[in-house]
């Protein structure tokens, strides 16, 4: 049971990653509550969204430190939300990675994306023409998949639909190292922000994420 980084951001904001190893029955025997576990596979079939759905309800019960009933909502747009906890989150998962960002006060945003070459196929729809020509040559398939999962954040960050990844979304030039910060923009009709998006390459995925101050 492997919970592979939880740490405090900010004093105030809490990220948790898992690597799965469990099968269904292991996971649902850590949740320990019956509510939660109900709640997580309400109209979940497939044997992988029911781990990482479980997995979700796990780490919330893990950051959150209850054994008080969890369940998570989704809004019209498909953001999640908690009722029941004064609390904002974002989630992700790759493979059998499933991480989670939480925060009091301010709009958390997550990624997570098994690294792998084939982003290099993908490239062309998010990447902008001026953002391939500040690729560093001696790392592109990571910083490739930086740009990905900051885009990635601050989409979920925003959680509305219409976004165009190379049109509404920037990223500024960054040298690529195995953990950093970088800062992006996204610019919508009636939403326009500058945020700084954290990356850390974390066993063989990359991880991002940014809080963006609720005012
Ligand atoms: C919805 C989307 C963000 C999911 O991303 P993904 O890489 O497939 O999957 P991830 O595991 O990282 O994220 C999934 C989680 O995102 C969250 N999510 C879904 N819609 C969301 C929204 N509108 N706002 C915030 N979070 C959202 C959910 O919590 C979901 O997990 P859950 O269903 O288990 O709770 C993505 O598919 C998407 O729509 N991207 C933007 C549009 C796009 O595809 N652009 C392509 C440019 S090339």
């Amino acid at each position: 049971m492997p919970l592979i980084l939880n740490k405090m951001i900010e004093n105030e904001s809490q990220l948790l990653v898992w690597e799965t190893t469990e099968n269904q029955e292991d996971i649902e025997f850590l949740i320990q509550n019956p509510f939660s576990i109900a709640a997580a596979l309400k109209n979940i079939h497939n044997p992988k969204r029911i781990r990482e759905k479980l997995i979700t309800t796990l780490l919330l019960h893990r950051a959150l430190q209850t054994n008080n009933p969890i369940e998570l909502e989704y809004d019209d747009f498909g953001k999640p939300f908690l009722k029941s906890f004064p609390i904002k989150l974002s989630v992700s998962h790759s493979a059998n990675y499933v991480c989670i960002l939480l925060s009091p006060d301010k709009i958390p945003g997550i990624d997570i994306e098994i690294i792998r070459t084939r982003i290099e196929k993908l490239a062309e729809k998010f990447i902008s023409p001026k953002e391939f020509g500040e690729l560093e040559q001696s790392h592109p398939i990571e910083h490739m998949h930086v740009i990905w999962g900051a885009k990635e954040t601050m989409y979920k960050i925003y959680g509305k639909k219409g976004v165009d990844f190379k049109e509404n979304m920037s990223i500024e030039p960054f040298q690529y190292l195995e953990k950093g910060q970088i800062i992006g923009r996204i610019q919508m009709k009636n939403f326009g922000k500058e945020m700084d998006i954290h990356y850390e390459k974390i066993s063989n995925c990359m991880l991002t994420w940014g809080l963006l101050e609720n005012d």
